[in-house]
């Protein structure tokens, strides 16, 4: 702490995102990147735009990228945000559209930047307790709130709640804005965003970084009402007018105009989870039912941080989070069949 900090910083407890290790070798299941490059069409448009435009500013509005979404999902470019990544764009929510009076809710086990951005804008939170099984459960999200948040398919769990039921937790709050995070959402869940027309209080999160292979390009976006995208732009425009670069609205536009390949990869992994789902129940673990291009286990008679601490010695990293209630879990990574098996010939006999 120094005496030339504003006064809130020193109460910031900020985000700890899974370790982007030095070496080279290690087999990184870590941090739910996707095993496969971006869309070869996506490389080239950013190569193309390698070029002496650089030296201008990027349009402020990435109209390009807007269009591009548009036009994969079937709706008006003006429902649609972006942001230097989902991080950014769930930044720009929390700030500009969860502080109210009410508590904010979200699963009690969800991504753990939720209660980083409540610390940063001053929002309270309510943790809602994921049930035994933990599931999400629809019901508890029914009663007075500032705001509901939670992934679907929820993270670190994995596990995908259908679209009816995310229709019911967005009927149930239509005074306040409920965003549903689809980090993951295709590598086996649906899409809330065929509900955005009906219900004004909602906004779908979305990200380049897992399905379409962009983590390091750093795009991010939200689908919802005019209304909602508005009081977003508000606040970016008074934050960062260029939060997408030229390379960024190049790669990703080329990367969401590649139907093809996205639908390959995203099924490789899918392909590789069930694999891989197998082979870890054959060894004791249980797993819980993944939508996602991760998954969640726990082995009834080995501690995860042993576990996982065993792994890295065989080159192979996984995330182990400290949290009580999932401390025996290990969040292992969809990787290639060839990684995966690195996992499997990690973990030895148990
Ligand atoms: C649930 C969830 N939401 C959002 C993000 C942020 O992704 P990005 O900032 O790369 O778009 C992540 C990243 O791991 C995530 O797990």
């Amino acid at each position: 702490m120094s005496k030339f900090w504003s006064p809130f910083v020193k109460d910031l407890v900020p985000y700890v995102p899974g370790e982007q290790p030095k070496l080279t070798k290690l087999v990184k299941l870590n941090t739910n990147e996707n095993p496969y490059g971006p869309s070869p069409k996506a490389l080239a448009a950013m190569q193309a735009e390698l070029n002496d435009n650089l030296r201008l500013y990027p349009d402020p509005n990435s109209d390009l990228l807007k269009q591009a979404v548009a036009r994969y999902y079937g709706i008006d470019a003006a429902k649609v945000f972006l942001g230097n990544g989902s991080d950014e764009v769930l930044a720009h929510i929390f700030h500009g559209l969860f502080q109210h009076d009410r508590p904010l809710l979200f699963p009690d086990i969800s991504y753990s930047f939720y209660p980083v951005y409540c610390g940063l804008y001053g929002i309270e939170s309510e943790p809602v307790p994921l049930d035994e099984q933990f599931q999400i459960r629809v019901a508890d999200y029914a009663r007075p709130n500032g705001g509901v948040i939670f992934p679907n398919p929820n993270a670190p769990t994995g596990c995908v709640l259908a679209l009816d039921a995310v229709e019911q937790i967005v009927k149930a709050s239509p005074d306040s804005v409920v965003v549903v995070d689809e980090a993951y959402i295709d590598f086996g869940g649906e899409t809330a965003i065929s509900l955005v027309d009906r219900y004004p209080n909602l906004l779908v999160t979305q990200t380049l970084s897992k399905s379409r292979s962009l983590a390091g390009l750093r795009v991010g976006l939200a689908v919802g009402h005019p209304d909602l995208i508005e009081a977003l732009e508000r606040v970016k425009n008074s934050f960062n007018s260029y939060p997408l670069d030229r390379l960024a609205i190049a790669g990703a536009s080329a990367a969401f105009d590649d139907r093809e390949y996205f639908e390959k990869t995203c099924q490789k992994v899918i392909d590789s989870r069930n694999t891989l789902v197998a082979q870890l129940e054959a060894k004791g673990f249980e797993v819980l039912p993944s939508a996602a291009n991760f998954i969640f286990a726990r082995h009834p008679q080995h501690d995860a941080a042993g576990l996982a601490a065993k792994l890295r010695e065989q080159g192979v990293i996984v995330r182990h989070f400290k949290q009580e209630r999932i401390a025996q879990f290990l969040r292992i990574s969809i990787g290639t069949p060839e990684q995966n098996q690195a996992l499997i010939d990690g973990l030895g006999e148990l």
